[in-house]
């Protein structure tokens, strides 16, 4: 059996969709009200990384499982870990990040997934780790501000990232728990491409067939912005992930995407085209020409 935690949120939702189309899966679950639509037969198990008793339920009989956490500074990785053990796990594949792995990158956030790793690689049981650059997924953010006025606010809208698609970053996630060879292996996961805020707003506009502006916050209104969803910590070390971008720090392109699924990692156009009713209505007669102005 594979358990697969963090089914509510983005890649863990798609590794769960993906394992159970094929056969038996777990999902782990705080509110199984927010889990996407599974296939019949898929088992819940409802409770939290705070609850040792929920997840010694959940990981019963279970001899692979999917770690998705996201308490930087907290303990869910060690709690998970010390569970799994107990109950028998063989093998766990942890959504780490990318900058895990750049010398130098040294937030918070970077810090804690870190410490994670440290965690996974020393507790005894098989191990992968993926470490993905930023998910084209967090683009949704922009999608209030889209719909209501056309306009895209991001900090440093230059900087480009090698932002990846995280259905790429969940097929390799199947991959690691359900064929062999991943077992001790680090995956550091990007698109095609490296891609700044303005080209991605330039994609949607194309994609929406309207135009789009985008605009650059200041540290500070970035900062004010990212308040309302995440403690000052997060947004401290949020603030010198973005520094480290405006610096070059997250263009690099790594293979591996393509290495381990046999095809080319989708690029932030598809990802645009495949998401385009999240950010508004979309014309019927398609493709927009010259009227983008980003
Ligand atoms: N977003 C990025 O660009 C990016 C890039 C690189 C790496 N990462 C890493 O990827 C991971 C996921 O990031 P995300 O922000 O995108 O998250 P996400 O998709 O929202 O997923 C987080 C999942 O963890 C679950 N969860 C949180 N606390 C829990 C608890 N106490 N017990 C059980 N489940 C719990 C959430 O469930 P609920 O629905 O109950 O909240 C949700 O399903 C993080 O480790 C992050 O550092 C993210």
């Amino acid at each position: 059996m594979i358990l697969v935690t963090g089914a509510t949120g983005v890649v863990g939702g798609e590794v769960a969709r993906t394992l159970a189309a094929a056969g038996p899966v777990r999902v782990f679950c705080r509110d199984p009200a927010r889990l996407p639509v599974l296939a019949p037969g898929c088992e819940v198990a409802v409770g939290s990384y705070q609850d040792h008793g929920s997840l010694l339920r959940a990981l019963a009989g279970v001899d692979r499982a999917f770690l998705v956490t996201r308490d930087p500074g907290g303990d869910s990785d060690a709690r998970f870990l010390r569970a799994a053990e107990a109950a028998g796990v063989r093998h766990v594949v942890k959504l780490s990040a990318y900058a895990a792995g750049e010398d130098d990158a040294d937030d918070l956030i970077t810090r804690w997934q870190r410490d994670c790793e440290d965690l996974v690689r020393s507790c005894g049981l098989e191990w992968t780790l993926l470490r993905p650059r930023a998910f084209m997924s967090n683009t949704l953010a922009w999608a209030g501000s889209i719909r209501s006025e056309g306009v895209v606010h991001a900090l440093h809208p230059e900087a480009p990232s090698a932002c990846v698609d995280p259905r790429d970053i969940a097929e390799v996630a199947v991959a690691a728990l359900t064929s062999p060879g991943h077992a001790g292996r680090v995956h550091a996961l990007t698109g095609p491409e490296a891609i700044s805020a303005v080209g991605q707003t330039r994609e949607l506009s194309r994609v929406l067939g309207r135009p789009l502006v985008c605009r650059a916050l200041t540290a500070e209104q970035a900062a004010v912005r990212w308040s309302r969803r995440h403690p000052p910590h997060v947004v401290e070390a949020l603030l010198r992930g973005a520094e480290r971008q405006s610096r070059g720090g997250k263009a690099t392109v790594d293979p591996s995407v393509t290495r381990l699924t046999g095809r080319a990692a989708r690029s932030y156009a598809r990802w645009a085209a495949d998401h385009r009713e999240a950010f508004g209505p979309v014309p019927t007669t398609a493709v927009l020409s010259g009227a983008a102005r980003v």
